[in-house]
């Protein structure tokens, strides 16, 4: 007979305050590549195929909560009220864990581990059927870290470094605060925890002595790559976690085929995607959930924040784009800043110093020069002159700009919005357009020009100087 599968739940501890980050903010909420500390255990775990994931939120919970209910539906957050220490947390969260055949102990301040290094850890506990297994790994710097001490008789313990005698200190092997504990061996020892130490905290980390002094089996698999289990704890260990996952995420992409033409200075979030056929030049930074299509390249400086960007698309740089759904072949830049909504259809494009806000722009439009399209839509091939602004804010409200397909904008129109271009119109140099402009038709609204015949000679100007004694 098959034996059936063992269930396995993930609890994620994320109920400290993290008092070292000096932040009102609670420490896994601290963004790491633009995403929250918490979103790469999250992450991890989801990636080994675990399904049956809860999180423990505890300082500013409730911010917390709000970050995992939006982004990762199905993911249950449980509470632990006072933060009495790690294993205080776990024991919170015993009425929803207990279901499990074992428990996958999660920190939330360790946002580099690998889903495959989970898995494994899972493979060597269910092979072994150890009551718990944990990983450690060798720190340079062990400081702030639980030490592993081997024990003569081959058991195992760890002891906090507030804990820790001279010789212990000395100890590089430390716990990673990543651990597989079979339920029920857990069950049996988590009651006996005690706050006998110097911080007065119950900690999970003597779960392993008291499992060991009951017989039960305890796998300590160890890690060789250190960078992969740091904790973060402090503003350093921040930006030495930002390091090492940047160059992890960079070489992922060029290994896919991204030409980054200098990756010292490119930044790329953890949820963007690019084509294999695709250049960026140096300084470009891409984050948010940002897809780039093949055959793009983006230029030098410019900052992308949830783009999608379709094949053939060149951005000139320095520009910046959020939120904006960019078709294929387009031409972005330089100097362009894109936001709010912006899309842009097949071909269309959008040129040095121009600003576009909430607007769509139809296939092959050309806004090249110096101009801001706010609340707006404009129709397909439609040309929109240099210093063109659509004025869509009247102090209360904001108000939509229509132009329609093959229109000829004359360069410094300003559209007061609400108003309406129809197709095949133009509009002269320099109007203020108020009202709506019917198909076909040219919209004017400037003072005709005046000519004041010898002005020049009776103001004495010549050359653009006035005529001075003696000249
Ligand atoms: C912990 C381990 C240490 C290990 C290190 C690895 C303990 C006692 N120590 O130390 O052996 O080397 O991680 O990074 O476990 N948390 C709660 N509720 C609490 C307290 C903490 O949810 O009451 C959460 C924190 O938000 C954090 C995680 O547990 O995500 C670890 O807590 P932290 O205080 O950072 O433990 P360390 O001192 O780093
Ligand atoms: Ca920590």
């Amino acid at each position: 007979m098959r034996e059936r599968p063992q269930s396995v739940g993930v609890l994620i501890l994320a109920a400290g305050k993290g008092i070292r980050m000096r932040s009102d903010k609670p420490k896994v909420l601290q963004p790491l590549l633009e995403e929250p500390v918490l979103y790469y255990p999250l992450k991890a775990a989801s990636e080994a195929g675990m399904r049956n994931i809860a999180v423990l939120a505890g300082y500013r919970g409730e911010l917390v909560e709000e970050y995992v209910k939006r982004d990762w539906p199905g993911t249950e957050v449980i509470w632990q009220r006072d933060q009495l220490g790690t294993g205080h947390a776990v024991k919170s969260a015993q009425g929803w864990w207990k279901r499990y055949d074992n428990l996958l102990v999660l920190s939330g301040d360790v946002p580099l581990v690998r889903h495959e290094t989970l898995l494994s850890l899972r493979d060597e506990h269910i092979a072994s059927s150890s009551a718990c297994a944990l990983m450690s790994f060798i720190a340079d710097d062990p400081a702030g870290y639980g030490r592993l001490v081997r024990l003569a008789d081959g058991g195992v313990r760890i002891v906090e470094q507030s804990d820790a005698t001279e010789e212990e200190l000395l100890i590089q092997e430390i716990n990673a605060g990543v651990y597989l504990f079979n339920t029920a061996a857990l069950s049996g020892v988590i009651d006996k925890l005690t706050n006998d130490n110097e911080l007065g905290e119950y900690y999970l980390t003597d779960t392993v002595q008291l499992i060991d002094d009951t017989e039960g089996d305890i796998r300590v698999v160890f890690c060789g790559d250190p960078e992969e289990l740091v904790g973060v704890n402090t503003p350093n260990d921040l930006a030495r976690a930002s390091a090492v996952l940047r160059k992890r995420i960079l070489n992922s992409h060029m290994e896919n085929g991204l030409k980054c033409m200098d990756p010292s200075t490119t930044w790329i979030g953890p949820r963007a995607r690019i084509a294999p056929d695709v250049i960026f030049e140096p300084g470009v930074q891409l984050w948010g959930k940002s897809s780039i299509g093949n055959g793009c390249k983006v230029g030098a400086w410019s900052t992308l924040r949830d783009v999608s960007m379709g094949e053939g698309a060149r951005v000139y740089g320095p520009s910046v784009i959020s939120d904006s759904e960019i078709g294929g072949n387009t031409e972005i830049g330089p100097f362009a800043f894109l936001r709010m909504g912006v899309k842009m259809e097949t071909g269309a494009r959008v040129g040095r110093f121009v600003e576009v806000k909430n607007s769509t722009l139809g296939e092959g439009v050309k806004a090249l020069h110096l101009s801001y399209l706010g609340d707006s839509s404009v129709g397909r091939n439609t040309n929109i002159g240099a210093g063109t602004i659509t004025c869509n804010y009247d102090g209360a409200r904001k108000n939509v700009t229509s132009i329609g397909d093959d229109c000829f904008v004359g360069s410094d129109t300003m559209f007061v919005a609400p108003v309406k271009m129809g197709d095949k119109a133009t509009t002269a140099a320099g109007s203020v357009i108020t009202k709506d402009i019917p198909d076909g038709s040219l919209g004017i609204a400037r003072e005709r020009q005046t000519n004041v015949d010898g002005w020049n000679e009776r103001k004495g100007i010549v050359s653009g100087g006035v005529k001075k004694a003696g000249d």
